[in-house]
């Protein structure tokens, strides 16, 4: 009976850390320019000249649209904004559950609605992503509208994905500023290589599931305040400093009592995430636009001593929370807010692991009990 071994295995890499498990063509955080590429386009340069719509295109099909291609698909975008009375039944029932998991039931649920479910062709499955894609808002809106006591509001079908957002949580499109910073933050947070849920997505399909078991695993892994529940957690952290002249005093104690500051930190990027200047950026444009430099003065108070002190730099839930706030969102939302862009990502994911798939199944190493004899029920 060998005994087992308990010493740090040496190919063991607890969370992955450094392991490349596949090869994608999606996305890539790229040190020569120091930035994330999806599919070759620096994200920055996505940001200035894309909208939403067009990123979710490249995603799906690996390049930019011609103002034609973009056309086709913004209207089969649009073919999809509906939502079943059982989702809207479900939705009711899930009245007081969290957004996210009201999000993940809702999900999970429509694979109920999905008749040809056992077909996972490319085709079927490039019409499952656009449709996700188009339900996803129209789900959360109506969510939001439900738990706030509000009357549930009907899609438009004549205005983009995210000013129809905007029309069915609050009856009304803001100005230009608050929907092209809303896009900034959809094109940032669509894609970024093999985070916890889209590894999740993509575990979930290595053992040929369906696209919707693959999303709902990934909104429970998304929801994790390590992962996109931090932007959440982020405007709770400047609710609690509550004005900038405490900022100071709340990092340090923080840092003092060795907590983690949330929206700080990356397993990938350890001098910088490529895509906060751009979303700090609009961070400001939504202060001047509000007239409110409450939330901004506190981030800058937050990231110069976190710089000054841990060399930690923040990464894009730092900016999206406190963007979010000041575009009048409930903080619950602001993780399914992150689903409505990644769900592009995810589903290009899942279909590039179907279409070379071989299944995830690691290794681990034993450190329980060597092994013993049974000894039975009557004798224990
Ligand atoms: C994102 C995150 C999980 C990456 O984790 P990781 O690569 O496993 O890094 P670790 O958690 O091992 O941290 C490495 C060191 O940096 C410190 N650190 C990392 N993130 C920190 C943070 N947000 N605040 C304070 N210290 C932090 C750790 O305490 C650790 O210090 P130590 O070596 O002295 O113990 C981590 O940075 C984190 O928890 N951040 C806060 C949550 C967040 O913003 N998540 C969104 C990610 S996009």
């Amino acid at each position: 009976m060998s005994a087992v071994n308990k010493l740090p295995n040496p190919d063991l890499h607890r969370g992955l850390e450094g392991i490349i498990v596949d090869s994608t063509s999606i996305s890539k955080v790229n040190p020569d320019i120091n930035s994330l590429i999806y599919y070759g386009y620096p994200i920055q340069e996505l940001s200035e000249a894309c909208s939403y719509e067009e990123i979710a295109y490249l995603l799906l099909h690996g390049e930019l649209p011609n103002p034609t291609q973009l056309n086709q698909f913004t209207d089969y975008e649009k073919s999809f904004r509906y939502l079943s009375s059982e989702v809207i039944s479900l939705l009711n029932l899930l009245k007081n559950a969290c957004p996210m998991d009201a999000l993940r039931t809702a999900v999970s649920f429509l694979s109920l609605e999905d008749y040809i479910l056992k077909d996972k062709s490319i085709d079927i499955n490039y019409r499952r992503a656009v449709h996700l894609l188009s339900i996803i808002p129209l789900i959360i809106a109506t969510h939001y509208r439900i738990r706030n006591d509000l009357k549930t509001i009907s899609p438009k079908k004549d205005v983009s994905l995210a000013e129809n957002f905007f029309h069915m949580c609050f009856d009304q499109i803001p100005p230009k500023v608050v929907i092209k910073s809303f896009n900034i933050s959809l094109i940032l947070y669509a894609e970024h290589t093999f985070n916890a849920s889209t590894f999740t997505a993509r575990v979930i399909s290595s053992s040929l599931s369906d696209m919707y078991s693959a999303v709902t695993g990934a909104i429970g892994s998304l929801k994790g305040p390590l992962h996109g529940g931090a932007n959440e957690a982020v405007m709770q952290s400047f609710l609690d400093i509550s004005d900038p002249k405490y900022a100071k005093n709340w990092t340090y104690k923080k840092l003092s009592n060795k907590e983690k500051i949330m929206g700080f930190g990356h397993r990938v990027y350890k001098n910088g995430d490529s895509r906060v200047p751009t979303m700090k950026n609009c961070l400001k444009e939504l202060s001047e636009w509000k007239k409110n430099w409450k939330w901004y003065e506190i981030y800058e108070i937050i990231e110069s001593i976190m710089v000054k002190e841990k060399n930690i730099y923040p990464n894009l839930d730092f900016p999206t929370g406190p963007s979010y706030y000041l575009m009048d969102f409930d903080m619950e939302y602001y993780t399914p807010i992150f689903v409505i862009s990644r769900i592009s990502g995810w589903t290009a994911h899942i279909m590039e692991q179907i279409a070379h798939n071989r299944l995830i199944r690691p290794l681990s190493q034993y450190i329980g009990p060597d092994i013993k004899k049974v000894i039975p029920l009557k004798d224990r």
